[in-house]
């Protein structure tokens, strides 16, 4: 079992979440998030003056998946939220060694979406 933390611009959050529908994945969480990085933050003005804020928003998606759809998942993730301009993101994988479904007291790979 792995752990996706997709992290996307929140523009393409719909799109994102429309593209793992198709292919089946309809379970994740997700928050709004604010990140630092080559894409530079949003300017407001105060005073008449402009600042950059320095941070942007995003929104942070994390997915459970078995070992099984964790290639099919990637590619659908990375393929909807790319515009192939600076600030598109970053996808990270990390192991999980332990679930537990708190309704069913389902465990492991059973207590992923049954
Ligand atoms: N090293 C990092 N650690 C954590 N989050 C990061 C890191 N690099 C990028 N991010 C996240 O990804 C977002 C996009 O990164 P950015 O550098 O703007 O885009 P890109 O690398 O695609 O040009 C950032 O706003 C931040 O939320
Ligand atoms: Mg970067």
């Amino acid at each position: 079992m792995k752990k996706i933390e997709a992290i996307i611009r929140a523009s393409k959050f719909d799109q994102v979440k429309e593209a793992l529908s198709i292919q089946n994945i309809n379970f994740f969480t997700f928050y709004e998030v604010k990140g630092y990085g080559h894409q530079k933050g949003e300017s407001r003005s105060y005073r008449g003056a402009i600042y950059d804020v320095g941070y942007i928003a995003r929104i942070k998606l994390e997915i459970i998946v078995s070992d099984a759809f964790i290639e099919k998942a990637l590619s659908t993730i990375a393929l909807a939220a790319k515009t192939g301009e600076k600030g598109d993101g970053l996808i990270l994988v990390s192991d999980i060694s332990e679930i537990l479904n708190i309704r069913t007291g389902l465990t492991n790979g059973d207590a992923i979406n049954s």
